[in-house]
């Protein structure tokens, strides 16, 4: 049977778009303090993440260049469904990368691989964590997935 020619042809929903933004050292995952932050490489788990997600659009930008994640939230913020960042050191010294998150409008899942909050006190501040919808620390490369997670439902 043929629809009605009246009726609008039925279209797919297009795929959840969800921005990775990692901040500076982020590129050395897998070289860097292993011991803290895993000897896996973001790229491999990268990877792993698009074969969980294979209905989502996954896309990623590492910077060590405060401006530069700051132009990429700009960038992604008011198209995307939502952003997962790890600001890195960024985190603990940034109100311009605060006042990014804050100015965008799509939702910012916060994360960190290691567990900020039992390391150096210098660590336990985050300037961005009032501004982005959730926050994971600790959990390791799986922050990430937990972060799209979240955003997906939402
Ligand atoms: C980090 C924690 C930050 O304190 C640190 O500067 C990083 C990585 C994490 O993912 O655990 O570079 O954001």
């Amino acid at each position: 049977m043929t629809a009605p020619a009246s009726l609008p042809p039925i279209t797919p929903p297009s795929p959840k778009q969800i921005g990775i933004l990692n901040g500076p050292n982020l590129n050395l995952l897998g070289l860097r303090e292993p011991e803290i932050y895993g000897s896996k490489r973001f790229e491999h788990y990268l990877h792993e993440l698009r074969n969980l997600f294979p209905n989502v659009e996954i896309l990623y930008k590492q910077s060590n260049h405060e401006g530069e994640l700051i132009d990429q939230l700009h960038s992604w913020g008011f198209s995307l469904d939502g952003i997962v960042c790890n600001a890195a050191a960024y985190t603990h010294t940034s109100i311009a990368l605060a006042d990014a998150v804050r100015a965008i409008q799509a939702p910012v899942v916060e994360v960190h691989i290691s567990d900020i909050r039992n390391r150096e006190s210098y660590r336990q501040i985050s300037y961005l964590r009032p501004y982005c919808v959730h926050h994971i620390t600790g959990k390791g490369l799986a922050g990430y997935a937990e972060a799209i997670q979240h955003l997906i439902q939402g």
